[in-house]
Parts: structure tokens; C-alpha cells; sequence
């Protein structure tokens, strides 16, 4: 059985928001409060990164059945090495779950599933699998899923003005070609949309190092809701909440 919708109308729901509303063309999740929600239930942290890869499952797919073009989730950030041995294991294991289910169960979706991060951090099993699913889901033509895996912005930026750098000594591109639109072109979602919107439950009010050149112009939705509790009626309300927003990008 398919996960995904072939499209946006196999879902009344989500057709009928899109009906009603603008939506999103790309739509980016940073997906915290795992630790505080197994916490409050006297559970390790790892059982809180077990249920927020449910969440993760049912909001990608609800995603792509309202017509999210583009979804960008946080997965795991260049930061998040420090943590107990534990609680890197376990997320390793639930990455490497989705992502054996994706590449075996998920053939007739037609979500493409993109990474976004360092992918030489990770297992050279992991790797072979993330570079699997990136090569089986190529050639569909719906939501482009990028994971976020060993991914900070900052890094991201580094590595793009390196790449320059080596670009313009090796004659490739001039100096005067670096402009906004090219120094895009160097980071991990080149060819891709800015995200419109970013949702980030927990209530925090913080970034993250989470697509800082990308989010100039993002709309942020902050709401007060573990990722583990939220839902699609909370990514409704986000959506919602964009609709009402009046985006001037600097102009009046
Ligand atoms: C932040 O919450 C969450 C993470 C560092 C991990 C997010 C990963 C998942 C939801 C699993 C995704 C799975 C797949 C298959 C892509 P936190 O641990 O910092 O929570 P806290 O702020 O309450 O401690």
C-alpha cells in the first residue's frame, strides 16, 4: 500500500485547505521537544525520538497529500554529536529503520527524498542508504522531502564560500560572478525555493543554526506544542497562520 498520496486529491482534507487558502510552496519543520515529552512521561529521551519519528512519518505524508512542494525537516544538526552515546545510537537506529522502510515499502510513493548535511559523518550503511533513496525516488514528481542529517547552517555557508573560493582560482567562474542568486547555487538546496514558512513546536524561540541564509524571508510559526503531540491539525493551524501574513519582503 502506498503511504503517500499520488496527489494532492487523494486527500479531501488537505484539497479542501488547499482550496481555501495560499499555501506554502516550501515548508520547514525544526522537530523539538522529543527529550522534555519523554521526560514528562518518566522515559528515557530515546523514547521521545521513537515517537517523533511517528510524527515525522504522519506529517510527511499529510504534507505531501495537501500539496507542500517542498518540505525540509531537522533532523539532526552538526551539534547534535554531543549528545550521550545512547541517545546518537538510538537516532541512528530510527534513521536507518526509515530509511530501509522508505526504500522497501514506499516504492509506488512519489515523494522525492533529498539530504541535506554532511552525509560522510554518518556509517558507511547509512550513507549507502541514504544515497539509495536518493537515487530510487530521483525520477518522481512529487514533494521534494529534504532530510536534514549532520546539517548546520553555518557549515553549510563555509563549505559553499570554499567552494567558491576553489571556483574562482581554478578560472570556472569569475569574481564577478558571485551574487546572491550563485552563492544559492552552493548550498545544499540549490535549484530549491526558499522556505515560506518554518514551524517550530516546543515553544523556543530560536533558529538553531537551521537554513540561515535561506530564511531571509520566512514566515516563522512558533507553537507551543511538543513534537511528539503534534498533529495535522496543528500543521493546519500553521498554515493557517501563514495564509493571514503580510509578507513585504523589505518593500510597503
Ligand atoms: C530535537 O528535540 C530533536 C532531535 C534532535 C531529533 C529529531 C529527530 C526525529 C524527530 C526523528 C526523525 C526521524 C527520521 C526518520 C527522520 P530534543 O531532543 O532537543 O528535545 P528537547 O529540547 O525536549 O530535549
Amino acid at each position: 500500500m502506498a503511504l503517500f498520496g499520488k496527489n494532492k486529491k487523494d486527500n479531501a482534507a488537505g484539497a479542501a485547505l488547499a482550496e481555501e487558502i495560499v499555501l506554502p510552496k516550501h515548508v520547514g519543520i525544526i522537530m523539538d521537544g522529543n527529550g522534555r515529552w519523554a521526560k514528562n512521561r518518566g522515559l528515557p529521551r530515546k523514547a521521545g525520538h521513537r515517537e517523533g519519528a511517528q510524527v515525522f512519518r504522519t506529517i510527511t505524508r499529510y504534507a505531501s497529500e495537501v500539496g507542500i512542494r517542498y518540505l525540509t525537516v531537522y533532523a539532526f544538526s552538526t551539534e547534535n554529536w554531543k549528545r550521550p552515546e545512547d541517545e546518537v545510537g538510538a537516532l541512528m537506529g530510527l534513521f536507518k529503520s526509515y530509511l530501509k522502510e522508505a526504500l522497501e515499502d514506499f516504492k509506488d510513493d512519489d515523494i522525492v527524498v533529498r539530504f541535506i548535511g554532511e552525509k560522510s559523518g554518518f556509517s558507511p550503511e547509512l550513507q549507502k542508504l541514504m544515497t539509495e533513496n536518493e537515487e530510487s525516488s530521483a525520477y518522481r514528481d512529487g514533494m521534494v522531502l529534504n532530510i536534514a542529517m549532520n546539517y548546520g547552517s553555518r557549515d553549510e555557508i563555509v563549505r559553499a564560500v570554499k567552494s567558491i573560493c576553489a571556483d574562482v582560482k581554478s578560472g570556472r567562474i569569475g569574481e564577478s560572478d558571485i551574487s546572491e542568486q550563485l552563492f544559492s547555487d552552493y548550498l545544499y538546496t540549490a535549484g530549491q525555493p526558499d522556505p515560506d514558512l518554518i514551524i517550530r513546536p516546543s515553544g523556543e524561540y530560536r533558529i538553531s543554526n537551521f537554513m540561515l541564509w535561506q530564511s531571509a524571508y520566512t514566515e516563522f510559526v512558533i507553537m507551543n506544542k511538543l513534537w511528539p503531540d503534534f498533529t495535522k491539525a496543528d500543521f493546519d493551524e500553521a498554515l493557517r497562520l501563514y495564509a493571514q501574513r503580510n509578507r513585504r519582503y523589505g518593500g510597503v
